[in-house]
């Protein structure tokens, strides 16, 4: 599972978020945490070819690696972060198998405010990237930066328990999907 932060700052809450997600992953699931956020190029047509950047095909090789992708974005100026955005644009273009095109997706929204339009934003997108939106795994879990530990985690059991359940639930969906799959 390959959990992507929107958010480049160093006390993030949505980085927060997603590394006690990581703390709290089902038994046997493997978690990462996107670190290459700010090495990303700007998205630019000329340059998706290949060889890519450096970060990009690492980015669109994490993704590939990942069976699942839990995403956590602040909302800037009504809108999602212009590097996350980025990001998301970068993900767009790759057509090898397990690319981000109906790969198992959700998102958790950290804010306090609400953040309507960046999600709104992030569901347009990762609908145009026919990414399989897990609406059952995305979930408002509000937090503060008072609620980050000094490890840069949350304590909050209900916090816990909550970011737990967003990744049982979609690991359940995956798993129900590969059920679904023929035998042969
Ligand atoms: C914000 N913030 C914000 N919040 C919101 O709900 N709607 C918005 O439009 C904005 N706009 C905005 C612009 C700028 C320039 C900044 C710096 C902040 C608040 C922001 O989303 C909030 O502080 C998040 O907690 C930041 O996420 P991280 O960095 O803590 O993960």
């Amino acid at each position: 599972m390959l959990l992507v932060s929107g958010s480049l700052r160093s006390k993030s809450t949505n980085t927060a978020v997603l590394r006690t997600a990581c703390a709290v992953a089902p038994e046997g699931v493997e978690s990462v945490l996107y670190a290459g956020l700010a090495d990303l190029p700007h998205f630019n047509p000329d340059a998706d070819v290949d060889p890519l950047p450096p970060a990009a095909a690492d980015l669109r090789n994490q993704i590939r690696a990942a069976d699942y992708v839990v995403f956590s974005t602040p909302e800037y100026a009504g809108a999602l972060p212009g590097s996350f955005k980025n990001l998301l644009d970068w993900t767009i273009g790759d057509d090898l198998p397990g690319s981000i095109y109906e790969k198992p997706v959700a998102w958790i929204n950290a804010s306090p405010r609400g953040a309507a339009n960046a999600h709104e934003s992030l569901h347009r997108v990762l609908d145009y990237a026919h990414a399989a939106i897990v609406e059952t795994a995305c979930a408002e879990i509000p937090v503060t930066t008072a609620m980050i530990g000094t490890d840069g985690r949350i304590a909050e059991p209900s916090v816990r328990e909550q970011l737990a359940a967003v990744l049982r639930a979609i690991v359940a969906h995956g798993q129900s999907r590969t059920d679904d799959q023929p035998s042969t």
